[in-house]
């Protein structure tokens, strides 16, 4: 992309941006107020919405600002009275084909509808088939999707499996597993990036149905699950984890996450987990012990193992949930304690 910049007229103001800025990027650096439903920072300008409208001076009608590069010379308004209530008129067609997802899910339809001022629409839309998926993740209420397709667009250009679909044409379009199919039938990884790119909350987390967003407490941390240091978002309500997610434009992951971090968090508060060390008794049960006792073990059972079969029988595997410096301590121990170098961590995949 070229840095050559360029100067327009924003609003009566003259403005200098990157060549190949869109417009959309433009007035958002000064503020203006331009609504959007199926643009997403992290997937190609799509253009589907129209909500997004600008006028530009010379153009027979407004254009997408998402999807329309700024141009050198181009004069253009973001919020003239008539482009509202362009934009207000869209927002009524999309209102008619959306009823708001149940469950305290975020709905960006809420927010557009306050813009403006809109009530009830004025017509609806037949209530489309509910799609009940046997996956354990992602649930999809249909009747709140408004075919912006940000979810199918994700599917295809970030994750690249097209596991979902646009399907069928006027009342009758969908979006869809691919053919129809269960989630569990396609190329779906459950990653649950559909959720997080969906603006109605028409898909959602089975797990954490009903549980109302706004009312979470957030606390940002790193996920363990692996070493890639996923900046995710742990959910919590009356101090128990009921949800994780992740911010867009956050960490290396920019909002996305596998199915292990999105999903996998019930072991935090699971009745299974291990809260203390348990040693193997006489009698072959495994019975609770303290942490000198559990290193004891350890280190007497290493050290016979050595004795009897030499330092290079023993191998050491550090998982990726290690910090840098415990995998650093776990090959002093190997190197300098054992005396061997097998010793490996599956972060370094
Ligand atoms: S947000 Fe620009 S067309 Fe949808």
């Amino acid at each position: 992309m070229s840095h050559d910049k360029i100067t327009f007229n924003l609003d009566g103001e003259a403005l200098e941006v990157v060549a190949g800025t869109t417009l959309l990027d433009a007035c958002r650096s000064k503020g203006a107020q331009v609504p959007t439903l199926c643009h997403e920072d992290r997937l190609e300008p799509f253009g589907g919405c129209r909500m997004c409208l600008v006028e530009l001076d010379g153009a027979p009608r407004p254009v997408p600002a998402c999807k329309t590069n700024v141009a050198s010379g181009m004069v253009v308004r973001s919020g003239s009275d008539s482009l509202e209530r362009v934009r207000g008129t869209i927002a009524e067609m999309f209102m008619a084909e959306h009823r708001p997802a149940t469950g305290g899910r975020p709905n960006a339809m809420d927010k557009v509808a306050k813009r403006f001022n809109l009530g009830a629409p004025p017509i609806q839309f037949p209530e489309r088939a509910q799609y009940h998926d046997r996956n354990r993740f992602i649930g999809f209420d249909t009747d709140a999707c408004i075919l912006c397709n940000r979810c199918v667009r994700y599917c295809d250009e970030v994750m690249q499996v097209t596991a979902l679909e646009h399907s069928g044409q006027g009342p009758n379009a969908i979006v869809q597993p691919t053919d129809g199919l269960s989630f569990l039938d396609t190329s779906c990884e459950l990653c649950g990036g559909c959720i997080s790119s969906c603006p109605t909350g028409a898909l959602y987390e089975k797990q954490s149905q009903g549980v109302e967003e706004s009312s979470c407490d957030t606390t940002r941390t790193v996920c363990t699950f692996c070493g890639v240091g996923c900046v995710i978002d742990l959910n919590t309500k009356d101090g128990k984890v009921v949800k994780v997610t992740a911010e867009q434009g956050v960490g290396p992951n920019d909002g996305h996450l596998c199915t292990k971090g999105r999903f996998a968090w019930q072991f935090i508060h699971h009745d299974d987990r291990l809260s203390e060390p348990l040693v193997r008794g006489e009698d072959g049960e495994l019975h609770a012990a303290t942490w000198e006792e559990a290193y004891a073990r350890v280190a007497e059972g290493l050290t016979k193992v050595k004795q009897e079969h030499g330092a290079d029988s023993i191998g050491f595997l550090a998982s990726s949930r290690c910090t840098n410096e415990d995998v650093y301590v776990l090959q002093k121990l190997a190197r300098s304690v054992i005396g061997t170098n097998n010793v490996h961590s599956c972060a370094a995949t």
